[in-house]
């Protein structure tokens, strides 16, 4: 039988109600719309709401295709990799460790943005279904291309793995090998389920590693789960999380990753089959073995679920909102408005901007007649001074 990988997730076996709340919204034509009517702007206001980073960026007009629509949408804001803070949607701010950022220059092509699925995924609504749209689009298509975007945004390498099945074992134990043979041929791998996302996809992954410290010796990131009593392992402690994985390429990490791959013969973790199957499967064979065999201080980086797990409707799960990567073993459902999300706070902004710098165009001021029946008669000049507001419309909140 095979396996979704988005199912992964604890939470998401846990409760395996995945609901299809397709959230109809045509954001797909305003880009296609927007592909053709973009005016490309290299300043930004200062009074923009968009999150500024001024820079300098050529985007040639003529050239529409979908990767320049990419460009001209984030490449103007994308956050420095070195910057001291970031402040959320919500306005709160996020500092980086004191001392020298260890990322001051973007990673690039070492970086490995890694999809692995073992399904063809070509049915109605999936991602290698080449009538995909975004009306009945499947929640782990949303997924898996956001991924895609969030490394085209930055320039990192994306690869979509279509991976054999174990015989013997449950299906997203292969994310385990596959991730091995990533760690070969990139310096970093950022693995995730197809229901994980970056909410933030103009914040490169490079911050979040000054952020979260990786260092040269870390081996792997992961999110602690929810303190629920079924994600704590054997030894009372809470498991981590494998749906979202960092992995920086060394030879100790190809260690435990083999050593991870082969847990459930035995041969060095007496008690390790029965992950073959049973739930938490290779998550459970992580947290039960793996993670006290690689202790040392650097090893693993164990990442806060407020700010790498969960999402905003799980918040009252242990407070895992998902600051900056978002988990939907909550509901399944949100991906499709996530991945919305993460156009449209973009898109938004630099819409309205247009909007109101051709203000002259489009905005007619009629405020100085006044209105009789069906007549506009103008004001005169000492009407005007003295013009009184009319009954006007309440903002009711809309
Ligand atoms: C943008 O380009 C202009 C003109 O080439 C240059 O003077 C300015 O310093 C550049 N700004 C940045 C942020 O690179
Ligand atoms: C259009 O832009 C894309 C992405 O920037 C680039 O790869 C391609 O070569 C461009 N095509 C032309 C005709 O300029
Ligand atoms: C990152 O972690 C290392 C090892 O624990 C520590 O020595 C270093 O000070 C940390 N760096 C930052 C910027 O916090």
């Amino acid at each position: 039988m095979q396996q979704s990988f988005a199912s992964l997730g604890p939470q998401g076996r846990w409760r395996r109600v995945v609901i299809m709340a397709a959230v109809p919204i045509s954001f797909i034509i305003l880009i296609l719309a927007f592909g053709s009517s973009y005016v490309p702007e290299s300043k930004f206001g200062a009074s923009s709401q968009y999150p500024v980073q001024s820079s300098n960026v050529s985007i040639d007009d003529t050239n529409m295709s979908m990767a320049t629509v990419i460009k001209a949408l984030y490449t103007p804001i994308l956050h420095p990799v070195d910057a001291p803070t970031f402040t959320d949607e919500d306005g709160d701010t996020y500092h980086l460790p004191a001392g020298e950022p260890r990322f001051k220059q973007k990673l690039g092509k070492k970086v490995l943005i890694l999809d692995i699925d073992s399904r063809p995924l070509t049915g109605e609504g999936q991602l290698m279904n080449k009538d995909l749209k975004w009306k009945g689009m499947r929640a782990l298509s949303a997924g898996m291309l956001s991924h895609y975007m969030f490394a085209m945004i930055h320039g990192y390498d994306y690869k979509f793995i279509r991976a054999p099945d174990y015989e013997d074992r449950w299906g997203t134990w292969v994310k385990v090998p596959m991730m091995k043979e990533a760690l070969k041929t990139h310096d970093y791998i950022v693995f995730m389920d197809s229901d994980v996302m970056f909410h933030y996809p103009h914040l490169p992954l490079e911050w979040l590693l000054n952020y979260w410290n990786m260092t040269k010796d870390t081996l792997a990131m992961m999110s602690i789960d929810p303190d629920e009593p079924q994600n704590y392992d054997a030894k009372g402690n809470r498991y981590l999380n494998t749906g979202f994985v960092i992995a920086q390429k060394s030879q100790r990490t190809q260690e435990m990753y083999k050593a991870w791959a082969e847990c459930p013969t035995e041969n060095k973790y007496k008690g390790c089959s029965r992950w073959k199957l049973d739930w938490a499967h290779e998550q459970a064979a992580f947290g039960n073995y793996l993670r006290y065999d690689y202790d040392r201080p650097e090893d693993i980086k164990v990442l806060p679920c407020v700010e790498a797990n969960g999402a905003p409707e799980a918040e009252h799960r242990g407070g895992c909102k998902g600051i900056f990567v978002r988990h939907y073993w909550i509901n399944k459902g949100l991906l499709a408005k996530s991945m919305a999300d993460s156009v449209m706070q973009y898109f938004v902004p630099r819409l309205h901007q247009l909007y109101l710098q051709s203000a002259n165009e489009h905005i007619e001021n009629m405020k100085d007649y006044r209105i009789s029946n069906a007549e506009l008669i103008p004001l005169t000049e000492e009407e005007k001074a003295t013009a009184k507001k009319g009954k006007n419309q309440k903002d009711e909140g809309w």
